[in-house]
Protein backbone atom coordinates (compact mmCIF):
# COMPACT_ATOMS: atom_id res chain seq x y z
CA UNK A 1 0.00 0.00 0.00
CA UNK A 2 1.43 3.61 -0.06
CA UNK A 3 1.90 4.21 3.31
CA UNK A 4 2.93 7.53 4.86
CA UNK A 5 5.75 5.26 7.25
CA UNK A 6 7.89 2.65 6.51
CA UNK A 7 6.27 -0.74 7.49
CA UNK A 8 9.01 -1.45 9.97
CA UNK A 9 8.86 1.42 11.75
CA UNK A 10 4.46 1.23 11.61
CA UNK A 11 4.20 -0.60 14.42
CA UNK A 12 2.79 0.78 17.71
CA UNK A 13 1.29 -3.18 18.78
CA UNK A 14 1.28 -1.87 22.92
CA UNK A 15 -0.84 -4.78 23.81
CA UNK A 16 1.14 -8.39 23.34
CA UNK A 17 -1.36 -11.21 24.59
CA UNK A 18 0.91 -13.71 26.39
CA UNK A 19 1.31 -16.91 23.84
CA UNK A 20 0.29 -19.16 27.23
CA UNK A 21 -2.80 -17.55 26.59
CA UNK A 22 -3.45 -18.76 23.03
CA UNK A 23 -5.57 -21.78 22.40
CA UNK A 24 -2.69 -24.29 21.13
CA UNK A 25 -3.92 -26.30 18.06
CA UNK A 26 -4.34 -29.32 19.71
CA UNK A 27 -6.65 -27.96 22.12
CA UNK A 28 -8.89 -26.55 19.61
CA UNK A 29 -8.45 -29.96 17.61
CA UNK A 30 -9.85 -31.03 20.95
CA UNK A 31 -12.66 -28.82 21.08
CA UNK A 32 -13.98 -29.86 17.67
CA UNK A 33 -13.89 -33.60 18.08
CA UNK A 34 -15.94 -32.67 21.31
CA UNK A 35 -18.34 -30.73 18.93
CA UNK A 36 -18.32 -33.01 16.11
CA UNK A 37 -19.14 -35.80 18.76
CA UNK A 38 -22.13 -34.68 18.50
CA UNK A 39 -22.42 -32.81 21.89
CA UNK A 40 -23.94 -29.29 22.08
CA UNK A 41 -23.55 -25.91 19.64
CA UNK A 42 -21.04 -24.02 20.70
CA UNK A 43 -21.07 -21.77 22.83
CA UNK A 44 -21.20 -18.82 21.04
CA UNK A 45 -24.22 -19.51 19.30
CA UNK A 46 -25.81 -19.28 22.64
CA UNK A 47 -24.80 -15.89 23.11
CA UNK A 48 -22.03 -17.17 25.35
CA UNK A 49 -18.00 -16.70 25.37
CA UNK A 50 -16.47 -17.77 22.11
CA UNK A 51 -13.72 -20.20 22.69
CA UNK A 52 -11.27 -17.73 21.24
CA UNK A 53 -9.76 -15.21 23.57
CA UNK A 54 -11.45 -11.92 23.86
CA UNK A 55 -14.27 -12.21 21.46
CA UNK A 56 -16.70 -9.75 21.39
CA UNK A 57 -20.09 -10.54 20.87
CA UNK A 58 -21.95 -9.43 17.12
CA UNK A 59 -25.11 -8.95 15.64
CA UNK A 60 -25.68 -11.81 13.01
CA UNK A 61 -28.85 -12.60 11.71
CA UNK A 62 -30.48 -15.93 13.16
CA UNK A 63 -30.20 -17.61 10.10
CA UNK A 64 -26.27 -16.50 9.70
CA UNK A 65 -26.00 -17.86 13.77
CA UNK A 66 -27.54 -21.02 12.69
CA UNK A 67 -24.81 -21.70 9.76
CA UNK A 68 -22.21 -20.76 11.91
CA UNK A 69 -23.15 -23.05 14.57
CA UNK A 70 -22.95 -26.19 12.30
CA UNK A 71 -19.31 -25.58 11.20
CA UNK A 72 -18.04 -28.68 9.46
CA UNK A 73 -14.36 -27.92 12.13
CA UNK A 74 -11.01 -27.22 10.71
CA UNK A 75 -11.02 -28.09 7.54
CA UNK A 76 -7.40 -26.39 7.13
CA UNK A 77 -4.83 -25.69 10.13
CA UNK A 78 -1.64 -24.25 10.30
CA UNK A 79 0.56 -26.22 12.36
CA UNK A 80 2.89 -25.17 14.49
CA UNK A 81 1.29 -21.51 14.47
CA UNK A 82 -0.49 -19.59 17.13
CA UNK A 83 -3.24 -17.62 16.48
CA UNK A 84 -3.30 -14.47 16.41
CA UNK A 85 -5.58 -12.75 18.82
CA UNK A 86 -8.95 -11.27 18.21
CA UNK A 87 -7.88 -7.75 19.53
CA UNK A 88 -5.05 -7.57 16.94
CA UNK A 89 -7.10 -8.72 14.11
CA UNK A 90 -10.16 -6.90 14.85
CA UNK A 91 -7.98 -3.71 15.63
CA UNK A 92 -5.13 -3.44 13.04
CA UNK A 93 -6.56 -3.30 9.86
CA UNK A 94 -6.73 -2.57 6.11
CA UNK A 95 -10.17 -1.41 5.19
CA UNK A 96 -9.41 2.02 3.63
CA UNK A 97 -13.15 2.41 2.58
CA UNK A 98 -13.48 3.73 6.88
CA UNK A 99 -10.18 5.77 6.57
CA UNK A 100 -5.94 5.06 6.40
CA UNK A 101 -4.88 4.66 9.95
CA UNK A 102 -5.14 0.74 11.32
CA UNK A 103 -7.57 1.58 13.71
CA UNK A 104 -9.75 3.71 11.68
CA UNK A 105 -11.96 0.71 10.57
CA UNK A 106 -12.57 -0.80 14.01
CA UNK A 107 -13.46 2.71 14.83
CA UNK A 108 -15.72 3.89 11.82
CA UNK A 109 -17.56 0.67 10.38
CA UNK A 110 -20.63 0.41 12.72
CA UNK A 111 -21.93 2.77 10.18
CA UNK A 112 -21.60 0.05 7.63
CA UNK A 113 -25.44 -2.08 7.21
CA UNK A 114 -24.90 -5.56 6.38
CA UNK A 115 -28.28 -6.82 6.50
CA UNK A 116 -30.33 -7.48 4.31
CA UNK A 117 -27.27 -7.89 1.89
CA UNK A 118 -27.34 -8.77 -1.62
CA UNK A 119 -24.65 -10.22 -4.24
CA UNK A 120 -24.49 -9.62 -8.16
CA UNK A 121 -23.49 -12.14 -9.93
CA UNK A 122 -23.19 -11.49 -13.94
CA UNK A 123 -20.73 -11.64 -16.93
CA UNK A 124 -20.00 -14.57 -18.33
CA UNK A 125 -22.28 -17.45 -16.48
CA UNK A 126 -24.97 -19.55 -17.79
CA UNK A 127 -27.10 -18.36 -14.22
CA UNK A 128 -26.43 -14.22 -13.58
CA UNK A 129 -28.98 -13.14 -10.86
CA UNK A 130 -28.99 -10.90 -7.59
CA UNK A 131 -28.35 -13.22 -4.97
CA UNK A 132 -29.65 -12.81 -1.67
CA UNK A 133 -26.60 -13.89 0.73
CA UNK A 134 -28.63 -15.79 2.81
CA UNK A 135 -29.28 -17.94 -0.47
CA UNK A 136 -25.81 -17.59 -1.61
CA UNK A 137 -24.77 -19.43 2.06
CA UNK A 138 -27.79 -22.05 2.07
CA UNK A 139 -26.35 -25.23 0.34
CA UNK A 140 -22.93 -24.99 2.15
CA UNK A 141 -22.09 -26.46 5.41
CA UNK A 142 -19.08 -23.92 6.51
CA UNK A 143 -15.62 -24.36 7.27
CA UNK A 144 -13.27 -23.15 9.49
CA UNK A 145 -9.73 -23.14 8.32
CA UNK A 146 -6.58 -21.71 9.97
CA UNK A 147 -4.78 -19.11 7.46
CA UNK A 148 -2.01 -17.48 7.50
CA UNK A 149 -2.40 -13.72 6.15
CA UNK A 150 0.95 -11.83 4.79
CA UNK A 151 0.05 -8.23 3.98
CA UNK A 152 2.41 -6.94 1.37
CA UNK A 153 3.50 -4.30 4.26
CA UNK A 154 5.17 -6.98 5.52
CA UNK A 155 3.28 -8.19 8.64
CA UNK A 156 1.53 -11.15 9.32
CA UNK A 157 -1.44 -12.30 11.12
CA UNK A 158 -3.09 -16.38 11.96
CA UNK A 159 -6.60 -15.98 11.53
CA UNK A 160 -9.30 -18.89 11.74
CA UNK A 161 -11.91 -18.00 9.04
CA UNK A 162 -15.13 -19.45 8.80
CA UNK A 163 -16.44 -19.67 5.08
CA UNK A 164 -17.04 -22.32 1.90
CA UNK A 165 -14.93 -22.69 -1.22
CA UNK A 166 -15.31 -19.96 -3.71
CA UNK A 167 -15.47 -22.73 -6.41
CA UNK A 168 -18.70 -23.96 -5.11
CA UNK A 169 -20.56 -20.84 -5.61
CA UNK A 170 -19.08 -20.24 -9.00
CA UNK A 171 -19.79 -23.95 -10.27
CA UNK A 172 -23.58 -23.39 -9.30
CA UNK A 173 -23.41 -20.41 -11.64
CA UNK A 174 -22.06 -22.11 -14.19
CA UNK A 175 -19.29 -20.00 -15.51
CA UNK A 176 -19.54 -20.02 -19.68
CA UNK A 177 -16.75 -20.96 -21.98
CA UNK A 178 -15.37 -17.18 -22.75
CA UNK A 179 -14.98 -16.95 -18.70
CA UNK A 180 -11.44 -16.71 -18.19
CA UNK A 181 -11.26 -14.10 -14.66
CA UNK A 182 -13.32 -13.61 -12.00
CA UNK A 183 -13.47 -9.61 -10.38
CA UNK A 184 -14.85 -8.42 -7.36
CA UNK A 185 -16.18 -5.49 -6.41
CA UNK A 186 -16.94 -4.02 -2.90
CA UNK A 187 -19.72 -2.21 -1.39
CA UNK A 188 -19.93 1.39 -2.94
CA UNK A 189 -21.66 3.46 -0.33
CA UNK A 190 -20.36 7.63 0.65
CA UNK A 191 -23.11 7.44 3.25
CA UNK A 192 -21.48 5.24 5.41
CA UNK A 193 -18.03 5.00 3.96
CA UNK A 194 -15.94 7.66 5.26
CA UNK A 195 -13.41 7.19 3.21
CA UNK A 196 -15.76 7.40 -0.04
CA UNK A 197 -16.48 11.07 0.87
CA UNK A 198 -12.70 11.49 1.52
CA UNK A 199 -11.80 14.34 -1.28
CA UNK A 200 -8.30 13.32 -0.51
CA UNK A 201 -8.46 9.82 -1.34
CA UNK A 202 -6.76 8.85 -4.35
CA UNK A 203 -8.49 5.25 -4.63
CA UNK A 204 -11.00 5.04 -7.34
CA UNK A 205 -14.53 3.34 -5.46
CA UNK A 206 -15.26 1.07 -5.60
CA UNK A 207 -12.76 -1.08 -4.16
CA UNK A 208 -12.14 -3.61 -6.96
CA UNK A 209 -9.91 -7.17 -7.09
CA UNK A 210 -9.49 -10.35 -9.55
CA UNK A 211 -8.20 -13.94 -9.92
CA UNK A 212 -7.65 -16.00 -12.92
CA UNK A 213 -10.59 -18.62 -13.11
CA UNK A 214 -8.22 -21.29 -12.01
CA UNK A 215 -7.03 -19.52 -8.79
CA UNK A 216 -10.37 -19.00 -7.79
CA UNK A 217 -11.84 -22.55 -8.61
CA UNK A 218 -8.61 -23.26 -6.09
CA UNK A 219 -9.80 -25.66 -3.38
CA UNK A 220 -7.76 -22.77 -1.07
CA UNK A 221 -10.07 -19.69 -2.18
CA UNK A 222 -12.39 -19.05 0.63
CA UNK A 223 -15.37 -17.32 0.94
CA UNK A 224 -15.37 -15.83 4.51
CA UNK A 225 -18.69 -14.68 6.59
CA UNK A 226 -16.82 -15.56 9.65
CA UNK A 227 -13.45 -15.40 11.90
CA UNK A 228 -12.78 -16.49 15.46
CA UNK A 229 -16.51 -18.71 15.65
CA UNK A 230 -18.25 -15.95 14.86
CA UNK A 231 -19.57 -13.90 12.29
CA UNK A 232 -16.95 -11.19 10.24
CA UNK A 233 -16.72 -7.80 12.42
CA UNK A 234 -17.57 -4.72 9.86
CA UNK A 235 -13.66 -3.98 9.95
CA UNK A 236 -12.66 -7.03 8.37
CA UNK A 237 -15.04 -7.71 5.75
CA UNK A 238 -18.54 -8.43 6.74
CA UNK A 239 -20.96 -9.95 5.54
CA UNK A 240 -18.38 -11.45 3.02
CA UNK A 241 -14.81 -11.54 1.63
CA UNK A 242 -12.51 -13.49 -0.08
CA UNK A 243 -9.53 -14.81 1.54
CA UNK A 244 -7.00 -16.47 -0.83
CA UNK A 245 -3.79 -17.02 1.69
CA UNK A 246 -1.25 -17.70 -1.08
CA UNK A 247 -1.25 -14.40 -1.94
CA UNK A 248 -1.21 -10.81 -0.23
CA UNK A 249 -3.41 -9.34 1.78
CA UNK A 250 -4.79 -6.82 -0.42
CA UNK A 251 -6.33 -9.26 -2.95
CA UNK A 252 -9.13 -10.21 0.35
CA UNK A 253 -10.99 -7.73 -0.94
CA UNK A 254 -14.37 -6.96 1.59
CA UNK A 255 -17.54 -6.56 1.96
CA UNK A 256 -18.31 -8.11 -1.91
CA UNK A 257 -21.54 -7.12 -3.32
CA UNK A 258 -20.82 -8.50 -7.12
CA UNK A 259 -18.84 -10.75 -8.63
CA UNK A 260 -18.88 -10.92 -12.50
CA UNK A 261 -16.82 -14.14 -14.77
CA UNK A 262 -14.61 -11.78 -17.74
CA UNK A 263 -12.65 -12.80 -20.55
CA UNK A 264 -10.22 -9.92 -20.26
CA UNK A 265 -7.78 -9.84 -16.73
CA UNK A 266 -9.55 -7.32 -14.75
CA UNK A 267 -8.51 -3.88 -13.41
CA UNK A 268 -7.76 -4.07 -9.83
CA UNK A 269 -7.33 -1.11 -7.11
CA UNK A 270 -3.50 -1.14 -6.42
CA UNK A 271 -2.25 -2.12 -9.31
CA UNK A 272 -4.16 0.28 -11.27
CA UNK A 273 -2.95 3.08 -8.33
CA UNK A 274 0.36 1.88 -8.49
CA UNK A 275 1.57 -0.61 -11.16
CA UNK A 276 5.45 -0.61 -10.52
CA UNK A 277 4.15 -1.42 -6.94
CA UNK A 278 1.52 -3.76 -6.68
CA UNK A 279 0.85 -6.69 -9.34
CA UNK A 280 -2.28 -8.15 -10.27
CA UNK A 281 -1.00 -12.03 -8.91
CA UNK A 282 0.63 -10.29 -5.69
CA UNK A 283 1.60 -13.72 -4.94
CA UNK A 284 3.47 -13.91 -1.49
CA UNK A 285 7.03 -14.14 -3.00
CA UNK A 286 10.04 -13.29 -0.63
CA UNK A 287 12.51 -13.68 -3.60
CA UNK A 288 10.81 -10.39 -5.26
CA UNK A 289 10.72 -7.15 -3.13
CA UNK A 290 8.50 -4.47 -3.06
CA UNK A 291 10.41 -1.52 -4.70
CA UNK A 292 10.76 0.27 -1.53
CA UNK A 293 11.03 -2.67 1.30
CA UNK A 294 11.88 -6.12 1.40
CA UNK A 295 9.64 -8.90 1.16
CA UNK A 296 11.66 -11.36 2.99
CA UNK A 297 10.78 -11.22 6.37
CA UNK A 298 7.60 -10.18 8.09
CA UNK A 299 6.14 -9.16 11.57
CA UNK A 300 4.44 -11.32 12.88
CA UNK A 301 1.67 -9.89 14.84
CA UNK A 302 1.22 -8.83 17.46
CA UNK A 303 4.70 -7.54 17.51
CA UNK A 304 6.21 -5.06 19.91
CA UNK A 305 8.68 -2.23 19.33
CA UNK A 306 11.12 -3.39 21.89
CA UNK A 307 10.10 -7.62 21.10
CA UNK A 308 9.56 -7.13 17.31
CA UNK A 309 8.65 -10.90 16.20
CA UNK A 310 10.06 -11.31 12.44
CA UNK A 311 9.94 -14.09 10.55
CA UNK A 312 11.27 -15.32 6.94
CA UNK A 313 8.49 -15.17 4.88
CA UNK A 314 8.04 -18.56 2.63
CA UNK A 315 6.64 -18.70 -0.77
CA UNK A 316 3.44 -18.73 -1.52
CA UNK A 317 2.81 -17.91 1.66
CA UNK A 318 4.12 -21.49 2.77
CA UNK A 319 1.39 -22.82 0.42
CA UNK A 320 3.31 -23.79 -2.13
CA UNK A 321 2.90 -27.61 -2.42
CA UNK A 322 -0.82 -26.78 -3.14
CA UNK A 323 -0.27 -23.47 -5.50
CA UNK A 324 2.90 -23.93 -7.10
CA UNK A 325 1.87 -25.87 -9.90
CA UNK A 326 -0.68 -22.81 -11.36
CA UNK A 327 2.31 -20.90 -12.00
CA UNK A 328 4.23 -23.26 -14.04
CA UNK A 329 6.44 -21.56 -16.86
CA UNK A 330 4.93 -17.96 -15.27
CA UNK A 331 7.68 -15.52 -14.75
CA UNK A 332 6.97 -14.61 -11.43
CA UNK A 333 9.73 -11.38 -11.20
CA UNK A 334 7.72 -9.48 -14.39
CA UNK A 335 4.20 -11.46 -12.77
CA UNK A 336 4.39 -9.84 -9.63
N1 LIG B 1 -11.00 -4.51 0.85
C1 LIG B 1 -11.55 -3.30 0.71
N2 LIG B 1 -12.78 -3.19 0.21
N3 LIG B 1 -10.89 -2.16 1.05
C2 LIG B 1 -9.60 -2.21 1.55
O1 LIG B 1 -9.02 -1.15 1.84
N4 LIG B 1 -7.70 -3.64 2.14
C3 LIG B 1 -7.01 -4.86 1.76
C4 LIG B 1 -7.87 -6.11 2.00
N5 LIG B 1 -9.22 -5.88 1.54
C5 LIG B 1 -8.99 -3.49 1.69
C6 LIG B 1 -9.75 -4.64 1.36
C7 LIG B 1 -5.73 -5.01 2.45
S1 LIG B 1 -4.52 -3.95 1.96
C8 LIG B 1 -5.50 -5.99 3.37
S2 LIG B 1 -3.95 -6.28 3.96
C9 LIG B 1 -6.60 -6.80 3.92
O2 LIG B 1 -7.86 -6.40 3.40
C10 LIG B 1 -6.60 -6.62 5.42
O3 LIG B 1 -7.58 -7.44 6.01
P1 LIG B 1 -7.78 -7.34 7.59
O4 LIG B 1 -8.03 -5.91 7.92
O5 LIG B 1 -8.97 -8.21 7.89
O6 LIG B 1 -6.52 -7.85 8.21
Amino acid sequence: MIIKVSPASACHESEVTPEAIYLSRRALMGAGAALAAGSALPAWAEGEVSRYEGVEAGAAPAWLQAKLGQVRWQAVTAPGEAITPYKDATHYNNFYEFGTDKSDPAENAASLKTQPWSVVIDGEVTKPGTYALEDVLKPYQLEERIYRLRCVEAWSMVIPWLGFPLAELLKRVEPTSRARYVRFETLQDPASMPGQRSSFSYIRWPYEEGLRLDEAMHPLTLLAVGMYGRELPNQNGAPLRLVVPWKYGFKGIKSIVKISLVAEQPSTTWQSIAPDEYGFYANVNPQVDHPRWTQARERRLPSGLFAPNVRETQMFNGYAEEVANLYTGLDLRKNY
